[in-house]
């Protein structure tokens, strides 16, 4: 049974790295659970509430010196000389940025897993602390800038005069853009937003924003992360900053390209053109800024009256839920490392997400990991070269088209066809099938082009459509040839597998967002 210490963060950072809740989840894994006193109280998690969740509230040197350590801070060199022999340490290390500390912690040989270097995949979402931190931070962004902003973001006509929506750029539309962007909207703002991967576009649109294209072409991702953009991409993207930041009141900058500096978006000239009493928040100012002007963890007020807000600490203003969803991330990645459910914490090498958080093991540096592809979007139409697009995460690859050359030779077979059918077949039969084929063309095209979205409309109309032909086709079932009624019933069957099954596939939807109803 291996002792997991949870400590206090240091003064300035209120999350703590375990919950009451998440505790109990620890201790179900077979681990006992000791909690520095006071270790929660900054996220309104009081001690007693560790203590009815089984944990045991120790002093600071006995949470340190657990055989696992969760953390949510770097450790100093004062704790790290606090931690155990052949430890094992689970907090955000940052290790491409601070190869001191990874040497520091390998010099006292334990075992260091960075939570900031678990790859962007599917199966490692759960434990994908810089998603959910930076959710909730592009949430408190939203509200840290309506905070400071002296008028409403939604439009109101009131007997006392209108009142305009504001407008809100959202530069870089990742995970904190898109919360930040869902956020603004769910006030009532106007939301434009930008972003390098035009991937991203729908997911703005879906949850309420308007997408600014950059029309020039960047590198694909293949990361699941942005690529640096080129010097053409950049200059037009600063023509649309330099438009927006005349017109916008809110601009909320989250670009980020990893192991660089964050790039510049808005400049002291953009910002001299806001109106006073406009708000900027840049999010990156840790990483050097998006924005000229902007101090890390500081608010600044430029002479024309516009408030720069730097925080670093967003997702720490939103202690209670943010360490609830990191406490819950770490469980997850201790569930990975406890397979046996047996308190014996292990690290499978061949495991991809254990291997890419792994920094150092029992005293040896083994950062950087071998690096894990993951495209961030679906896979596109087939390239020229006539090789076939590769999906994402072992996806089936994209379909060929027809060449061009088929496609004619089918559409003048076809045509041939029906003026066969129409010289040599006995009447009504020319006529009605005209009707079909004019009918299939036109549902072909269409049914085609209709948007992703507009899929659960199109279902009703298209089972409202099977009714009809349920009762043609019941209707003709009585006829005495007997090809006319096999006709008729096979009409009815296909019918009624698309009107059951639209009910079937209607009834899951629903329940997806039913309490506890998700399949
Ligand atoms: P992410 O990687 O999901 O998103 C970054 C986005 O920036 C990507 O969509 C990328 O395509 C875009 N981007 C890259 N270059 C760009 C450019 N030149 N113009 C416009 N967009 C560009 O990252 P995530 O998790 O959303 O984090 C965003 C930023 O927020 C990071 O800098 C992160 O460190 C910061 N952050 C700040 C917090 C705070 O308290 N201030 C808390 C959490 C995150």
């Amino acid at each position: 049974m291996a002792v997991i210490g949870i400590v206090r963060e240091p003064e300035g950072e209120a999350r703590v790295a375990a919950t009451p809740a998440t505790v109990g989840s620890l201790r179900k894994l077979g681990h006992e659970v000791v909690v520095e006193r006071g270790a929660g109280s900054a996220a309104s998690y009081p001690d007693d509430a560790y203590a009815d969740a089984g944990a045991t509230l120790v002093d600071r040197a006995q949470a340190w010196g657990g055989e696992v350590v969760l953390a949510i801070t770097a450790p100093g060199p004062e704790e790290i000389a606090l931690l155990a022999d052949g430890a094992t340490i689970i907090a955000l290390l940052s290790p491409a940025l601070r190869p001191d500390l990874v040497e520091s912690l390998a010099q006292r040989g334990i075992t260091a897993l960075a939570l900031d270097a678990v790859p962007r995949i599917s199966r490692a979402q759960s434990m994908d602390v810089l998603s959910s931190m930076a959710n909730i931070a592009g949430y408190r962004a939203v509200v840290e800038a309506a905070h400071e902003f002296g008028r409403f973001f939604t439009g109101q006509v009131t007997a006392a005069g209108k009142v305009p929506p504001a407008k809100v750029l959202v530069a870089g539309a990742g995970v904190a853009g898109l919360a930040a962007i869902g956020a603004a909207s769910s006030l009532g703002a106007i939301v434009r937003a930008t972003d390098p991967r035009p991937e991203v576009a729908d997911q703005v649109t879906s949850i309420g924003g308007e997408y600014l294209p950059v029309d020039v072409a960047v590198e694909k991702s293949t990361d699941g992360y942005a690529k640096a953009t080129s010097e053409a991409y950049d200059r037009r993207a600063a023509e649309i900053y330099t438009e927006q930041a005349a017109d916008v009141d809110i601009i909320i900058t989250t670009a980020l390209i990893p192991g660089r500096a964050a790039p510049r978006l808005i400049t002291a000239s953009d910002v001299a053109r806001m109106k006073p009493g406009s708000v900027i928040v840049d999010m990156a100012a840790g990483q050097g800024g998006n924005v000229e002007g902007s101090v890390a963890g500081e608010r600044v007020v430029t002479d024309n009256g516009v408030i720069i807000l730097g925080y670093t600490d967003l997702a720490s203003r939103l202690a209670a839920q943010a360490s609830q969803l990191y406490g819950t991330n770490v469980a997850n990645l201790v569930t990975l490392l406890t397979p046996g459910k047996d308190g014996v914490l292990t690290i499978d090498f061949d495991d991809v997400v254990q291997r890419s958080v792994t920094v150092v093991r029992d005293g040896a540096v083994t950062w950087p990991p071998p690096p894990v592809q993951v495209a961030a979007a679906p896979a596109k139409a087939p390239v020229a070269s006539g090789r076939q697009a590769q999906g994402p995460e072992g996806e089936a690859p994209a379909k060929k088209g027809l060449s061009a050359g088929r496609k004619a030779l089918l559409i003048v077979l076809g045509i041939a066809a029906l003026f066969a059918v129409n010289a040599f077949a006995p009447a009504p039969l020319p006529q009605h099938f005209t009707v079909l084929t004019l009918s299939v063309v036109i549902g072909f095209y269409v049914i085609g082009k209709v948007h992703h979205a507009l899929h659960t409309p199109l279902m009703s109309v298209t089972n409202a459509i099977s009714g009809v032909i349920v009762v043609g086709a019941m209707l003709q079932i009585t006829d005495p040839n007997p090809v006319v009624q096999v006709i008729a019933a096979v009409a009815v069957l296909l019918a009624s597998i698309n009107i059951f099954g639209g009910f079937a596939v209607t009834r899951r939807m629903l329940a997806m967002f039913t309490k506890g109803g998700q399949k």
